[in-house]
């Protein structure tokens, strides 16, 4: 035991004395400014000590440190974007040289299998067919346009639930997350995959797994902090994922399998979903699958949370409700929300906007690395750091918006500023080359499903919590969703046709 113990101390003190000349004589100069960093563990401390998550925590030290901000993560230097400035120069003009991806130790498993990711690979030559694919057929405004009757089929049975729930508190997370993973599965591969109307919830498992990859992927590991222990995946997590994945690929096998024999015999000459366009593409079993899971992954809890934050400042701003309530009743009056008329409704606009710069559900984006040492607002991020971009940080800049923790739309009805990559004080679906590609999707749904539930139900808090206090705490995990879960009582407040 004894022997142990020494052993374990002579490592500490060998690690302090690596890490103590690892931060003082770091070959490069002029590293954005940051918070001092303790021997070993680097600024873990000031960041796991936190009372706050980590997106406020990282907030706030950027108040101190600036729109570019260096922490170490044990080891690991990671360049901290908080600002509208650093943003640009990060996602505009130094997009190319900073749009690879680091690819945390959870979820790195072989070089082949992340070079044919979409999401975790650099931007290399199939992540750039893949993305032009999505982006001129999977998500176009003709195949958004085929698919819009599916999308509005899956959001009468939303409703349907809310009916039969009348009266009766509800968690309307598994709700909308529900509806949503149904419109995911239909523009996919024209699948339902969770029973809304029934409450039966996830009938396929799909859920499950996802929600289980994810938490795998967004774990503390030592990993992450201390590279030479990538090789050794000490928390068993990498292995975890492993197996997940092989299980994820089975679900949809069948599905592929059929969608091959009905190409065969003629029955699907136009494409239809994702899946047609994938193989009318010639891609294969192992790229179909990665795609698949890189579709749902991404797009399902990210979508549903937004949601449940848009239909939480509404219920805690009764006159924005009743503002949104006024332009909805104009341009619907009793006949239901379709997708097609809601093109033009500034205030739903403006309500989305301003839940989004308040709540990026991935507020940090996904982690970008620097493919090239580039100099940004005069400081040096050299080549293979890491680059996190805090969305939450950034929407609540004081610098670019008045009264930054206030919910108040009406500042969008005053501005052109949107969502979409080209104004960098709003960037909740990224911007440049990595930015969202299921973004023309999120935006067909979230108004569809909000404008909805709006329209058609009042909505009240149980218990006699009044609106001005409903908690919205927030709790990162997978995505950034509202803690506790927002819980209503539906009523119908008007039947349409
Ligand atoms: C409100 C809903 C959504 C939000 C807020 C959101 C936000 C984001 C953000 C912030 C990123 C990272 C950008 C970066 O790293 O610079 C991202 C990437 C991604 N999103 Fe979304 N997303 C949403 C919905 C969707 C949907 C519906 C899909 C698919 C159908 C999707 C698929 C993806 C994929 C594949 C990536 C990785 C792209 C790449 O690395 O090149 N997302 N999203």
């Amino acid at each position: 035991m004894d022997l142990v113990v020494s052993i374990l101390y002579a490592l500490i003190f060998l690690l302090t004395i690596i890490s103590i000349n690892l931060f003082r004589r770091s070959p490069h100069k002029n590293l954005p400014p940051g918070p001092r960093p303790w021997p070993l563990l680097g600024n873990l401390p000031a960041i796991f000590n936190s009372k706050t998550p980590p997106h406020v925590t990282y907030a706030n030290l950027a108040r101190t440190h600036g729109g570019l901000m260096l922490l170490w993560f044990g080891h690991t230097p990671i360049v901290v974007v908080s600002n509208k400035a650093a943003a640009e120069e990060v996602l505009k003009t130094h997009d190319k040289a900073l749009s690879g991806r680091h690819i945390p130790s959870n979820l790195n498993f072989s070089k082949e299998a992340m070079e044919t990711s979409l999401v975790w690979s650099d931007c290399n030559d199939y992540w750039k067919q893949v993305r032009r694919l999505l982006r001129t057929e999977v998500f176009s405004p003709k195949m958004l346009r085929i698919q819009e009757g599916v999308r509005e089929q899956k959001v009468r049975e939303l409703v349907e639930f809310m009916k039969s729930k009348q009266g009766e508190s509800v968690n309307v997370r598994p709700a909308i997350f529900g509806t949503v993973l149904n419109v995911l599965g239909n523009a996919v591969f024209s699948k339902d995959l969770y029973d809304v109307v029934g409450g039966k919830g996830d009938v396929v498992g799909l859920e499950f797994l996802i929600r289980e990859l994810l938490v795998i992927g967004s774990t503390p590991n030592l990993a992450n902090y201390y590279q030479f222990l990538d090789r050794f995946d000490p928390q068993g997590l990498r292995k975890k994922a492993f197996a997940r994945l092989q299980k994820v690929d089975k679900l949809w096998e069948p599905i592929v399998e059929e969608r091959k024999r009905e190409r065969k015999m003629n029955k699907r000459e136009e494409c239809k979903d994702m899946l047609d366009v994938l193989l009318a593409n010639n891609y294969n079993d192992a790229e179909i699958n990665n795609i698949f899971l890189e579709t749902f992954g991404p797009g399902s809890e990210s979508s549903s949370a937004t949601m449940e934050w848009v239909m939480s400042e509404l219920i805690r701003n009764p006159p924005v409700l009743a503002r949104l309530r006024r332009e909805l009743d104009k341009e619907f009056g009793d006949s239901k929300v379709t997708g097609s008329r809601l093109t033009n409704l500034p205030y739903l606009s403006a309500v989305i906007k301003e839940t989004m710069r308040l709540h990026p559900t991935i507020p940090f984006m996904l982690p970008h690395r620097a493919v090239e040492t580039c100099q940004v607002l005069g400081y040096t991020i050299p080549k293979d750091f890491q680059v996190h971009l805090n969305a939450y940080a950034i929407g609540r800049d004081p610098e670019a918006w008045p009264e930054p923790n206030t919910f108040r739309p009406e500042r969008f009805l005053e501005s052109d500023i949107d969502y979409q990559g080209n104004h960098f004080e709003l960037v909740p679906f990224g911007a440049g080359r990595r930015i969202c590609p299921g973004m023309p999707l999120a935006m067909k749904n979230t108004p569809l499903i909000v404008s909805t539930l709006v329209h058609e139900f009042d909505w009240n808090i149980p218990g006699d919590t009044p609106p001005e206090k409903l908690e919205m705490n927030e709790q990162l995990s997978i995505a950034l969703t509202k803690d506790p879960p927002l819980c209503l009582i539906p009523k119908l407040r008007r039947v349409v046709s």
